[in-house]
């Protein structure tokens, strides 16, 4: 075995005291720390009381450049990524100009070089479905292929045109790129940021349905079953998608699903008082709901995590409600809120693990770490016992929208690898 370069000691691993020895940017071995075991010209870090985690993947997120850099920049969007834990990032293409071609593909790139020139966590931008995302032409999917993209989304714009979509998805797999979609019918979902419910008859707003969603992911599966290929479901929130996918599991269609850690911790009651830090597309559902998405989690019916990162300026957040955007600022909290969720037995630490990190890189044929020789040494040291609060001070995102602001977090990334080398 050829000598590490670096040694990440003493580092808790499953409940146990591991050491991670690291050469040119891989993993040459973890194992057991040992007592007095001395690693000649390598550099040591002392891991003592951290607790190691490979690094997550993100593949839903909002970084906003170009077109809406007051919301967030490459730049800030990554920043934030880093001090949650993420090495790596795919973000939508719901920017201005739409990324519906290499240019912003590769400018997006730029920036994220720009932003880290040693190197930060990995960017896959997503191309557009459509040009401009208007539903109306094809994107050049090859191209944008070529220039970085392993994803392609109409994003919050699905496509209704059923025909369209089916040459969408056809498209995309000629040239190896899975198609996301979010999924709701645009018309019954329109204009709404909560569930039609309880909450929107006492707040007196239009809501939104669960079967806004579930109808779409009716026709995804079905789709993807006629043409044997795989779609891959944007931000799942409700019990009827889950029953859905589910089911087209079990008879093989090739669709994979992600949820976010708000649909896990917030019932529709976080709009209380028409708080629009808790309003987000799909909306936040009933507490039934979060229980199904829970066990779908654990159960793998739904893949993976994803934050749905989505930053808005303070100002167009405390618009009224009706017209405030929707949106949540994930990144810098969901690491610490999903192992709360570990913490208090909702999920397991596997559960955690496969979701933000094998299940997505399996779907999106991205690199990651298991900790097996020679994975990509892409790693997080999260200190469990560090108190913090959620506020725009300890935020990295510009986007400070969350309903956990104000709420003190145990637990919280120390600092992020990425090919071997700290990021922050
Ligand atoms: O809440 C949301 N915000 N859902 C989406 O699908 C889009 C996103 C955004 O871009 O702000």
């Amino acid at each position: 075995m050829s000598k590490p370069d670096t040694v990440i000691q003493n580092a808790t691993w499953r409940g146990e005291s591991h050491d991670l020895l690291l050469s040119g940017g891989a993993v040459l071995e973890l194992r057991p720390s040992a007592g007095g075991q001395e690693y000649a010209d390598a550099e040591i870090v002392d891991a003592k009381g951290m607790q190691l985690l490979p690094a997550l993947i993100d593949v839903h997120t909002h970084l906003r450049e170009p077109g809406f850099e007051w919301k967030e920049t490459v730049a800030t969007g990554l920043t934030a990524a880093a001090h949650g834990g993420f090495g790596t990032v795919m973000c939508m293409a719901n920017t201005d100009p739409v990324n519906d071609c290499a240019a912003v593909t590769e400018q997006m790139l730029d920036k994220a070089r720009a932003a880290f020139p040693q190197g930060g966590p990995r960017l896959f931008p997503i191309g557009a479905l459509t040009m401009g995302l208007k539903g109306r032409e094809l994107a050049p999917m090859g191209e944008l292929r070529d220039a970085g993209c392993r994803a392609v989304s109409n994003d919050g714009l699905p496509v209704e045109n059923s025909e369209l979509f089916r040459r969408a998805v056809e498209y995309a797999s000629d040239f190896g790129l899975t198609v996301i979609d979010h999924c709701e019918d645009p018309h019954m979902a329109l204009g709404t940021g909560i569930n039609e419910g309880v909450m929107s008859a006492r707040l007196g707003l239009k809501g939104q349905p669960t079967v806004a969603e579930s109808l779409q992911v009716a026709r995804d599966i079905l789709l993807a079953e006629y043409l044997n290929l795989p779609i891959h479901i944007a931000h799942v929130s409700c019990r009827e998608s889950v029953e859905l996918i589910r089911a087209a599991k079990e008879r093989g269609v090739p669709v994979t699903a992600e949820t976010c850690p708000h649909y896990l911790m917030f019932t529709e009651e976080a709009v209380e008082g028409y708080d629009t830090a808790a309003k987000v597309n799909p909306p936040l559902r009933p507490a039934e709901h979060v229980e199904v998405m829970r066990q779908a989690l654990r159960d793998g019916v739904i893949d993976m995590l994803a934050t749905d990162h989505a930053p808005h300026a303070a100002h167009e957040k405390e618009e009224p409600f009706s017209q405030a955007p929707n949106g949540i600022s994930g990144f810098d909290t969901a690491l610490s809120a999903t192992m709360q969720l570990v913490d208090k037995g909702v999920l397991e630490m596997d559960h955690l693990i496969r979701a933000w990190t094998t299940a997505p890189a399996k779907a999106f044929g991205l690199p990651v770490n298991t900790f097996a020789p020679g994975d990509p040494a892409d790693f997080v040291l999260y200190d469990r016992e560090e108190f913090w609060v959620v506020s725009p001070g300890s935020m990295h995102s510009k986007g400070k929208n969350t309903p956990l602001s104000g709420q003190t977090m145990l637990g919280r990334t120390a600092a992020l690898y990425v090919e071997g080398r700290r990021v922050v």
